[in-house]
């Protein structure tokens, strides 16, 4: 047997090598981080609902033409992906302030934004993922002024998209991070949707009650961490067995029979 590579591990997931050329296979850890690192726990059952969560907008991001780095779910905690060249950037795209940027300015939480709002942040913990402007972008050569302008009208469909089947489901889309990547074929490089959507990335509100349901009951020791991605997952209505997977770390009588292989790694 031999131990499969370990491309890069990140604080919440880990890519190893593919099984062809230009593939990675990204696992979903349990951990959770805050604030650069500095706060970590493990939620038991968090990587398995973010994995399915992800799967589920990759998936119908494609569908509306949205080009992504997702191929395939492989089984509970890892799915198939194709090996982009990561764009250092943490593009925030928000509708409703909350967060850093009801710090910034002094904006109350909840209050609905004039129109939605892109933000680039470099990724990069060691300088605490700084704000950055379009002029450090071209400058520094992180992106192209091309690319920047795909990025954000890309993210602009990400938000309506995501905007809507939230909506559905009685989630308000506060605010969410996505990241890109550049695919390269032959001598041109596309700009593809990368990294994840969940719960871990995204501020969602309960629409009647504004009760969180994301990342930030973590980082505000609001509780119920799990409960809350869960009933994300229950809303959007993947993961119908829930408890059973969290519990158990097992498919469920409805659960990955469509994985090519239901272990989970762990
Ligand atoms: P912020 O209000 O803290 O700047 O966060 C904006 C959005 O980005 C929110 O949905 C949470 C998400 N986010 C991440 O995914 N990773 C991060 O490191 C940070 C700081 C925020």
């Amino acid at each position: 047997m031999t131990r499969r590579k370990k491309i890069y591990e990140g604080k919440a997931k880990i890519l190893y090598e593919g099984p062809e050329p230009g593939t990675l296979i990204q696992y979903f850890k349990d951990d959770a981080t805050a604030f650069d690192g500095k706060k970590k726990a493990s939620l038991e059952g968090k990587g398995v609902i973010n994995n399915r969560i992800s799967e589920y907008m990759m998936t119908r991001l494609g569908a509306i033409g949205i080009q992504t780095h997702f191929i395939r779910r492989l089984n509970l905690r890892e799915q198939l992906i194709r090996e982009v060249e990561i764009i250092p950037l943490e593009v925030i795209c928000r509708n409703i302030a909350a967060g850093s940027l009801s710090t910034r300015f002094g904006l109350p939480e909840g209050q609905v934004l004039p129109r939605s709002i892109i933000e680039f942040c470099l990724k990069d913990d060691k300088l605490h993922d700084p704000m950055v402007a379009e002029e450090h972008i071209t400058a520094f050569n992180w992106a192209s002024p091309q690319e920047i302008d795909d990025i954000m009208a890309m993210t602009l469909r990400v938000n309506d998209f995501l905007c809507g089947v939230f909506s559905t489901v009685g989630i308000t889309l506060v605010d969410f991070k996505i990241e890109f990547g550049r695919l390269w074929e032959n001598d041109f490089a596309r700009v593809v949707l990368a990294d994840e959507i969940s719960p871990d990335s995204c501020r969602l509100w309960d629409s009647t009650t504004n009760e969180k349901l994301d990342k930030d009951r973590f980082r505000r020791d609001l509780g119920n961490v799990i409960e809350s991605y869960t009933e994300v997952a229950r809303r959007l209505g993947i993961m119908k067995e829930m408890p059973t997977v969290i519990q158990g770390g097992r498919p469920s009588n409805d659960d990955d029979h469509r994985a090519s292989n239901d272990d989970d790694k762990e």
